[in-house]
């Protein structure tokens, strides 16, 4: 099989959309905000390509002036985490459909993620708490017993792509 300059390119694209990206796992549609307290943001970043920095905006457009709340400046991607003050939006009377993006630091319309939208419950409401998805067996005795699709599933999915990916380049090389 011969491959083409366009195949190439077309697997360099590939590869690129299917692996950069930074994930907000926290808040979500199931974990709200508490207005008026502190939280901690938490990401998951699994592209050494992704961004090393970012800001973080609250944001939620039946709040026109809210515009797009400044939560945290230089947000180191690699902590995964970074504490930040929910402000109190009792004025706002909106508990619904609020979300945070985090932009380049000196860009805010270059977004790189965007949060499930999520809810700001009123101030004193008691706040929620992450539980990390089970992670998958490293045992091997009981790969089976769990019917949920894990983690490895995708990683696995990336490392084939990665494979075909460099089997790509090298055919490429060899019909140039
Ligand atoms: C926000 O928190 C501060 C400090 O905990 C408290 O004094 C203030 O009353 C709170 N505001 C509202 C609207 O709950
Ligand atoms: C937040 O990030 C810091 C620095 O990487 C780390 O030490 C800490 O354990 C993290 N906290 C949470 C809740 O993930
Ligand atoms: C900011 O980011 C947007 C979206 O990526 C881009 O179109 C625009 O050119 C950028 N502006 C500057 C000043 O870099
Ligand atoms: C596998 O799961 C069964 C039942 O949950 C348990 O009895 C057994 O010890 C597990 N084996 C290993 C290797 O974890
Ligand atoms: C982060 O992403 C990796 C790869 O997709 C996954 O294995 C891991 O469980 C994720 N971590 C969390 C806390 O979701």
């Amino acid at each position: 099989m011969k491959y083409t300059i366009p195949t190439f390119f077309a697997f360099v694209c590939l590869a690129l959309l299917a692996t950069a990206k930074i994930d907000i796992l926290y808040p979500s549609k199931d974990y709200w905000l508490v207005a008026n307290s502190t939280a901690t943001i938490l990401w998951n970043s699994t592209d050494p390509s992704d961004p090393q920095r970012f800001s973080i905006f609250l944001i939620n457009p039946n709040v026109p002036d809210l515009k797009q709340y400044a939560l945290a400046n230089n947000a180191i991607t690699l902590n995964h985490n970074v504490s930040i003050a929910v402000p109190d939006l009792t004025k706002a009377g909106v508990q619904q459909g609020y979300s945070i993006i985090f932009t380049n630091i000196g860009n805010i319309t270059d977004v790189y993620a965007t949060s499930e939208t999520f809810d700001v419950k009123a101030s004193g409401s008691p706040p929620s708490t992450y539980a990390p998805p089970t992670p998958p067996s490293t045992s091997g005795g009981n790969s089976s017993s769990t019917g949920k699709p894990s983690g490895s599933e995708i990683v696995s999915a990336r490392m084939y792509l990665s494979a075909f990916f460099a089997v790509a380049v090298v055919a490429a090389m060899m019909a140039i």
